[in-house]
C-alpha cells in the first residue's frame, strides 16, 4: 500500500539543542493518529515542520509513494495537509467568510464557497451561530468554526493541535464527534491530545513523542 506522508531523517534543533531526531515517520491514507507526549516535547513544533510553518532538517520525503521535499514547501502539500492551531483565530468578520477564506485563496467560485460553507456549517453545528460576532464565541465554538473552515479545503492530511484543550465538557464531546467524518471521508489525521475523548476513536492508532523521537506505545 502506498502511504500518504513518509519521512526520514527529520531533525529540528532550536541553536544549540536538538529538539526533534526522527528516523522515520509514515502516515497512512485514510487514518488515524494520535500524539502525545509532555509538556514542551515538540509536538506543536512536529505539526508545524508537517504544515510547513516551520523549518526541519529532513532527509527524504514522500508523498503518495512520490519523492517530495519540504523546503520550500511545496502547493502540493500546501493544498493537501492543513494544520488547526490550538487556540483557532477567527477574523473579525462573517462566520461564513472565516469559513470559506480558504476556498477564496484557492480561487473557488463564489456559488460553490456558498455551498460548501453552508454545508460545513451544519457539519460542525454553527449554522445557528451565523450572525454572531466570531470575537463573543466560546472556545468550543471557534474550535468547531476552525474545524469548519479546515473542512471546507478537504485536506489529504489533517493536523489537529490539542483541539479539546481549554474545553468544557460538552464542548470537548461536541468537537470530539466531528472527527471520525474526517476519517470516513478518507482523509488522514494526525491529534496532538491528551483527552480520552479522543484517545478512544475507533482505529486510532498512538504515538508518543519522547527525547525527539517519535515510539508506537502499542507496538503499532
Ligand atoms: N521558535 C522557537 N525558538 C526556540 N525554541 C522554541 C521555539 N519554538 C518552540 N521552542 C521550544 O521547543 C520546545 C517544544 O515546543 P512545542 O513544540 O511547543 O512543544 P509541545 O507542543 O510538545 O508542548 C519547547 O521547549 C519550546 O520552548
Ligand atoms: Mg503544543
Amino acid at each position: 500500500m502506498t502511504s500518504l506522508l513518509s519521512i526520514h531523517g527529520l531533525k529540528k534543533r532550536f541553536d544549540e539543542r536538538v529538539l526533534l531526531d526522527i528516523p522515520a515517520l509514515t502516515l497512512e491514507l485514510g487514518s488515524a493518529y494520535l500524539l502525545t507526549g509532555v509538556n514542551g516535547s515538540g509536538k506543536t513544533t512536529l505539526l508545524r515542520i508537517l504544515a510547513g510553518l516551520e523549518p526541519a532538517e529532513i532527509a527524504a520525503s514522500a508523498f503518495h509513494g512520490q519523492s517530495i521535499s519540504l523546503s520550500p514547501y511545496p502547493k502540493e502539500l500546501r493544498d493537501a495537509i492543513v494544520y488547526v492551531h490550538q487556540q483557532p483565530v477567527l477574523f473579525s468578520t462573517s462566520l461564513e467568510k472565516n469559513i470559506g477564506y480558504g476556498l477564496r485563496a484557492r480561487g473557488v467560485g463564489n456559488a460553490e464557497i456558498k455551498k460548501q460553507v453552508g454545508e460545513a456549517m451544519a457539519w460542525a453545528g454553527v449554522a445557528h451561530l451565523r450572525d454572531h460576532d466570531p470575537a463573543t464565541l466560546s472556545g468550543g465554538e471557534k474550535q468547531r468554526i476552525a474545524l469548519a473552515r479546515a473542512k471546507v479545503l478537504k485536506p489529504r492530511l489533517l493536523l489537529l493541535d490539542e483541539p479539546t484543550a481549554n474545553l468544557d465538557e460538552a464542548a470537548k464531546a461536541q468537537v470530539a464527534a466531528l472527527i471520525p467524518a474526517f476519517v470516513q471521508e478518507g482523509g488522514s489525521i494526525l491529534i496532538v491530545s491528551h483527552d480520552h475523548q479522543l484517545i478512544d476513536l475507533p482505529n486510532i492508532t498512538w504515538m508518543t513523542l519522547k527525547e525527539g523521537n517519535i515510539l508506537f506505545p502499542s507496538g503499532a
